[in-house]
């Protein structure tokens, strides 16, 4: 069990920079629309941004390439926009979280174009390159983005390596030099003040050395590149320097984007000497596909699993550390189309009933924007209509596996990471008041009646429910136990109840949520709870029967 540490207190918001508010009116949000855009958040109660990628980029996955660490894309701003958005968030008391991306690059970063032009270049061994193999790619591996990981030199017969999209090479962690350069940067932005990273990707860092073939699991004769790629032996040793060369000299927060590791493994990850402060855990946001990344494998899921796969991620994780909570990033669909099955409850009952389930629970709560107001997913008509590469490959994928083209578009439609990556809408004027421009991606459709001016007067509407939360779990009397109270889940219920206690020695919450679009009943310890927070008009009991409505969701003091 670790000690108490401040990150634990915090409420973290999720800024997609691109999408959030457009200040020049070019259609794509900046830094100085977020600055505009703190007092939204401020009267949210959120105490700390995540900021997505914001590093000069050629925006090929939306600035998960980067082409220079220390330089802002233009598109964004420049650094001074940056120190303004530091100095004002400051003065809002708002810490700031920067993406950290260090797995690989921009194909148009200095160091890969020095390598990939010379072949004597000390940039080579900066990325992985590989000899061909009887005139074809070194090896069969699938990129997380399609088609083979392998990318042909011109004029030679060498391949260089991506474990996502072409013009995003890995970097080759095996060299010392390129990691003390990384290690530079890295100061480099602590030394700025910032809170700490979000990091991405980094169960990627050590690769599988032999880079042998495997059996192919799919149509195109390939692999995916995880079983090589992934969590491999030796990462311990990049994640235990990394650590002691940056993070731990500063006492700041880090965020893993940490897949594949088992729960097993926790304590090296996340325990007192862990890796990180915490790492988000996509066991439960995935269960509605069978692999993160193949659209196409859907799943039935129930909401027993679900409640299964939540609980066991939180008692296995309170073992060892601390989680970080979330049901909505850039790279998920909105939760509310993917967790409320029934849709005439994806409305503000849906969307309370799952606020009310995750955001209690022992972690740090992350949301994502537009999450507040219920954002759901969007319909598009045609693959046209994407800017996401991933969904690009995955619809000609699920093509490639048989699937019809209008299936192919609804696998995309339900998972796109576009769905979470609309702009903001923030009244009900043109473009939702996103910017004056022509917005780089197209609002979803009803942004006039889903937007934050009229939710944030509506004391009824969904941000106002947040807006409570995030205060009981920060400045209430319950704050203590909301935050350090131990979880456990309270057992003998109905299959679609996700009921679970927080507690300490003195005091017991407890969290009742009907997962279901069917009536049902809880027997609670005590007839004389009080209600904390709930989503119906009333809570109806008889003695210690409370009696559930369809998505009904209770947060009660025993
Ligand atoms: C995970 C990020 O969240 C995602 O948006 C990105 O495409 C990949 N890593 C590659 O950086």
């Amino acid at each position: 069990m670790i000690d108490k540490k401040w990150w634990q207190e915090e409420v973290i918001y999720q800024i997609y920079p691109r999408s959030f508010y457009d200040e020049n009116g070019d259609g794509i949000g900046d830094i100085k629309g977020i600055i505009k855009k703190l007092d939204y958040l401020k009267e949210l109660g959120i105490t700390m941004i995540w900021i997505c990628p914001i590093y000069k980029s050629p925006m090929v996955d939306n600035g998960y390439d980067i082409s220079d660490y220390l330089g802002i894309n233009k598109e964004f701003g420049t650094m001074n926009d940056l120190d303004q958005l530091l100095i004002k968030a400051e003065q809002l008391d708002i810490k700031v979280m920067l993406d950290l991306v260090i797995n690989h690059t921009s194909d148009e970063h200095i160091w890969f174009q020095e390598g990939i032009n010379n072949p004597d270049s000390p940039y080579r061994d900066y990325y992985i390159f590989k000899d061909s193999v009887d005139g074809k790619e070194p090896n069969n591996w699938r990129s997380i983005f399609g088609g083979s990981v392998w990318e042909k030199v011109p004029n030679e017969e060498k391949y260089y390596m991506h474990v996502f999209d072409k013009k995003q090479p890995d970097l080759n962690f095996e060299n010392p030099k390129l990691r003390n350069e990384i290690y530079n940067m890295i100061n480099t932005w602590l030394d700025k003040g910032l809170a700490g990273f979000r990091i991405d990707s980094i169960t990627f860092l050590k690769k599988d050395q032999n880079f042998e073939s495997l059996k192919s699991d799919g149509n195109d004769g390939l692999v995916t590149c995880k079983y090589k790629t992934r969590n491999q032996p030796g990462i311990e040793v990049f994640l235990n320097e990394l650590k002691e060369k940056t993070f731990n000299k500063y006492d700041c927060i880090t965020v893993g984007e940490a897949p594949g590791v088992r729960y097993d493994e926790l304590s090296e990850f996340i325990g007192e000497d862990g890796y990180f402060s915490m790492i988000f855990d996509f066991k439960y946001a995935d269960i509605d596909v069978e692999s993160g990344s193949d659209w196409f494998k859907r799943t039935n899921w129930t909401t027993k699993e679900f409640k299964d796969l939540l609980f066991n991620s939180q008692n296995e994780i309170q073992k060892v550390g601390w989680g970080a909570n979330f049901i909505e990033n850039h790279d998920q669909p909105r939760a509310i189309s993917k967790f409320i099955t029934d849709e005439s409850y994806q409305n503000f009952i849906g969307g309370s009933a799952l606020a009310l389930m995750y955001f209690f629970l022992r972690g740090t709560p992350f949301i994502y924007q537009g999450q507040e107001l219920g954002m759901t997913n969007f319909q598009r008509q045609s693959i046209n209509e994407f800017n996401d590469i991933s969904s690009v490959d995955n619809y000609y994928r699920s093509i490639d596996e048989g699937f019809t083209e209008e299936e192919a578009l609804q696998f995309v439609n339900l998972r796109s990471r576009d769905n979470t990556r609309t702009p903001f809408p923030w009244d009900n004027t043109k473009n939702g008041g996103f910017t004056n421009g022509t917005p780089w991606l197209s609002l979803t459709e009803y942004y006039p009646s889903t937007n934050a001016l009229d939710e944030v007067n509506n004391t009824n509407s969904l941000f106002n429910f947040y807006k409570k939360m995030i205060e009981i779990r920060t400045f209430s009397k319950y704050k203590d136990i909301l935050t350090f109270g131990t979880f456990q889940e309270v057992e003998n219920v109905s299959e679609n109840i996700i009921s679970y206690y927080r507690q300490n020695n003195n005091e017991k919450l407890q969290v009742i949520i009907n997962l279901s679009n069917q009536s049902n009943q809880i027997n609670v310890e005590k007839n004389d709870f009080k209600v904390i927070m709930h989503n119906y008009e009333k809570v109806v009991n008889n003695n210690q029967i409370i009696n559930l409505k369809p998505y009904e969701a209770i947060l009660i003091e025993l």
